[in-house]
């Protein structure tokens, strides 16, 4: 009898496709991988001989870098390739790109695109395994991980949590893979944000939309600030980002409606004083940093469970 997978998925392309229990083991792998990173020689050999690329369409610096620490850090061999020096500059498809690539025989290609549904067709062209590391406004799969990791590092658990995005919740894929992530494991999620840049549906996506900031906030265990994804606005839909700051920033007053052991999170890049007050990004209730130090680790766990390393 064929021996049943661990992990049955072959790509990571959104939050959506994951059961809870996935998630569960996702985020158990990572914390268990979490502790090689602490090691002076931060090294081990499970994916020795596998060949990853990182094929980034759109500016990262978090993604692309900790999926590449994440890969070396598990003997993989990667290789890096931005837009700018792939010859889709030239008018080559993504498609033909991805066919090209898959030619020399990787075993996971890593893709940022700003087209939603980039990484599923690139999954349905090649033979290698696909990671979404973020396409258009859809979802960014590794980064809900992360942010699930932090938050139960933190409080312990994620069921039974009160959880507030707050901002640009049109056009975010961090907000959509965390709204269905954080729904899927129990918690309550609250959004709210301009009217113009809440889109239609979220409540069918788990998530309660609220009048004001304060009242998303009101005695929530997190707050998660998100960036203004001017790149992807085709209009203008606010009268200026001095107004956001005022009506939508997360301030100390605004944190005051929190619960007083709330933890604050931003999956950057931060704008200071537009969507975060400065001093809180800083303060003793972020955990931006922990964020980011998890990613290595959420991404080493992805890597391993659908490379099955041994
Ligand atoms: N959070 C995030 O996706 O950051 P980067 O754009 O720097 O990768």
């Amino acid at each position: 009898m064929a021996e049943e997978k661990l992990f049955p998925h072959k790509h990571i392309l959104g939050i959506s496709q994951l059961a809870p229990a996935e998630i569960e083991l996702i985020l158990q792998t990572a914390e268990s991988f979490k502790e090689i990173s602490q090691r002076s020689i931060k090294k081990v050999p499970t994916l020795r001989g596998r060949t990853v690329i990182n094929l980034f369409f759109e500016p990262s610096t978090r993604t692309r870098l900790s999926f590449e620490i994440a890969a070396k850090r598990m003997s993989a061999d990667t290789f890096n390739m931005a837009s700018s020096g792939s010859s889709t500059a030239k008018g080559e498809t993504l498609v033909d790109t991805a066919r090209n690539l898959a030619a020399m025989n990787p075993d996971c290609i890593i893709i940022r695109h700003s087209h939603s549904g980039s990484p599923g067709l690139l999954a349905r062209h090649i033979k290698a395994s696909v990671i979404n590391a973020g396409d258009g406004a859809h979802e960014h799969p590794s980064q809900a991980l992360l942010d699930l990791m932090t938050v139960r590092e933190h409080k312990g658990a994620i069921a039974g949590l009160k959880v507030a995005i707050i901002g640009d919740i049109t056009h975010s894929r961090v907000a959509h893979s965390n709204i269905i992530g954080f729904s899927k494991m129990g918690a309550e999620v609250r959004v709210a944000g301009p009217s113009t840049l809440l889109p239609p549906g979220i409540a069918a996506m788990g998530a309660r939309v609220c009048p004001t900031v304060r009242e998303a906030v009101r005695d929530a265990d997190v707050v998660m600030a998100l960036r203004i994804q001017r790149e992807r606005q085709l209009d203008p839909l606010l009268p200026s980002l001095r107004e956001y700051a005022i009506f939508y920033g997360i301030t100390r007053e605004i944190m005051e409606s929190a619960r007083p052991d709330a933890i604050l999170m931003h999956p950057g890049p931060i704008n200071r004083g537009v969507e975060l007050d400065p001093n809180l990004a800083d303060g003793p209730r972020s955990v931006i940093l922990d964020q980011v130090t998890n990613g290595v680790a959420v991404r080493m766990a992805l890597l391993y469970l659908i490379m099955g390393g041994e």
